[in-house]
């Protein structure tokens, strides 16, 4: 397909519903991207969070590849070993719990915000905050406190009541006695890289206990070693009664996980949720792959060192280019605020070769795979200063 049939085939065939970069990638490896000119981009933000093990990953290919070969799909009725094998990974790194598949980042918090109701045997408010990000779907969408994500498209499901992240006397001015849950991400992501303080975090567990509600985080985007740890909240030392899962998962491929506490795992029994394509054999195997990459090549620990290495540079960068305001992050997920709007500054840094992200207009976001080297993050910040110096 010649590229202007690509964009022309796009443009008349398909949903205009991403803002669009035109760019034609054919091959990826690692933290290298080529395009269809065979330029060589260094992807610091690969596949939006679900790249923790960068492109193609050799074990998840040679895992799909392998399972492709023998049996592709089943559906939930019957049993599957990779779904049992990659269950109890999950609960084996985490916490004694019982996990739901499905596809996405949206589906499982979809889950999970039908999972409190029916604990809540008639308590269904959950309590959210102010710049998340939870999802499209609409119980997700109503679950995401950014107007600009939900204009349009009410009437949005009841029940959801936003207060200021990192405020506990919000959320305990906003319990009353419908409230069932709370639903927040450790470290916003879209919503600019906010990081919940320890404190904030101790007290909504300390708060859910005593009030019977359920703590859900949604670690679509923090999961699998990207801070540092397996999962965020594991930096925080308290265990959540619900981690939502997605995008590094898979490794690429789709998958969405509901991890729920055992021991109230059960209220939700045959019948009354379900996704067709939940846990297939082929997305077990590739989620296998994953976290045993993540294990034998150390890459929790990576994700420090390296994490550590880039924090450093960041401050460097920050004391030496005024434009940026405030450092954020943990582990391998960085933003940079800046004192101006970020989208020129992502394109300069394309134009060099370097893929980056900007969310919230002012926020720089880098979240490289784990598996980043140190040249790798020199090659980039050499790329970033060029551009930033054009801002002083
Ligand atoms: C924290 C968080 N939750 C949920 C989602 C939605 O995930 P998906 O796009 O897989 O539905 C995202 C996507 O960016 C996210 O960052």
């Amino acid at each position: 397909m010649k590229l202007s049939d690509v964009f022309a085939s796009y443009e008349n065939n398909i949903l205009p519903t991403y803002t669009k970069t035109p760019l034609v990638f054919v091959k990826g490896k690692g933290s290298w991207l080529w395009d269809i000119h065979h330029k060589v981009y260094l992807d610091f933000f690969p596949g939006w969070g679900v790249g923790n093990l960068g492109h193609c990953h050799p074990k998840v290919m040679s895992a799909v590849r392998d399972q492709i070969s023998k049996l592709i799909f089943i559906p939930n009725n019957y049993y599957h070993i990779p779904q049992a094998k990659l269950a109890k990974e999950l609960t084996y790194w985490t916490y004694p719990a019982k996990v739901f598949f499905c596809n996405s980042g949206a589906e499982a918090n979809e889950g999970a915000i039908k999972f409190s109701r029916k604990f809540g045997k008639g308590r269904y408010e959950i309590i959210t905050f102010t710049n998340s990000f939870h999802g499209r779907t609409l119980g997700a969408l109503a679950a995401t406190a950014q107007e600009k994500y939900q204009e349009g498209f009410g009437p949005l499901p009841a029940g959801f009541k936003a207060v200021e992240f990192n405020n506990l006397d919000a959320v305990k001015g906003a319990v009353t006695d419908k409230t069932v849950a709370v639903l927040l991400e450790l470290i916003q992501g879209e919503g600019g890289v906010n990081v919940a303080g320890e404190d904030f975090v101790a007290g909504l567990r300390r708060l859910c206990d005593e009030k019977n509600m359920l703590l859900i985080v949604d670690e679509v985007q923090t999961g699998v070693a990207r801070t540092g740890k397996l999962f965020c909240y594991q930096h925080y030392g308290v265990t959540p009664d619900i981690m939502t899962l997605a995008k590094a998962l898979g490794g690429g491929l789709p998958i969405g996980a509901m991890v729920v506490r055992k021991e109230i795992a059960d209220t939700l029994g045959p019948g009354m949720h379900a996704s067709t394509f939940g846990g297939g054999p082929v997305i077990c195997r590739a989620a296998l792959a994953v976290l045993k990459a993540v294990q034998k090549e150390r890459l929790v620990t990576k994700a420090q060192r390296m994490g550590e290495y880039l924090f450093e540079r960041l401050q460097a960068l920050k004391d030496k280019y005024r434009v940026i305001k405030e450092i954020r992050g943990m582990g391998l997920m960085a933003g940079l605020e800046l004192t101006i709007e970020g989208k020129e500054i992502v394109q300069a840094c394309l134009e060099k070769g370097l893929l980056i992200n900007c969310t919230h207009a002012k926020v720089l976001r880098l979240m490289p795979a784990l598996t980043v080297t140190k040249a790798q993050i020199n090659k980039a910040f050499y790329i970033l200063e060029g551009v930033l110096g054009h801002y002083q």
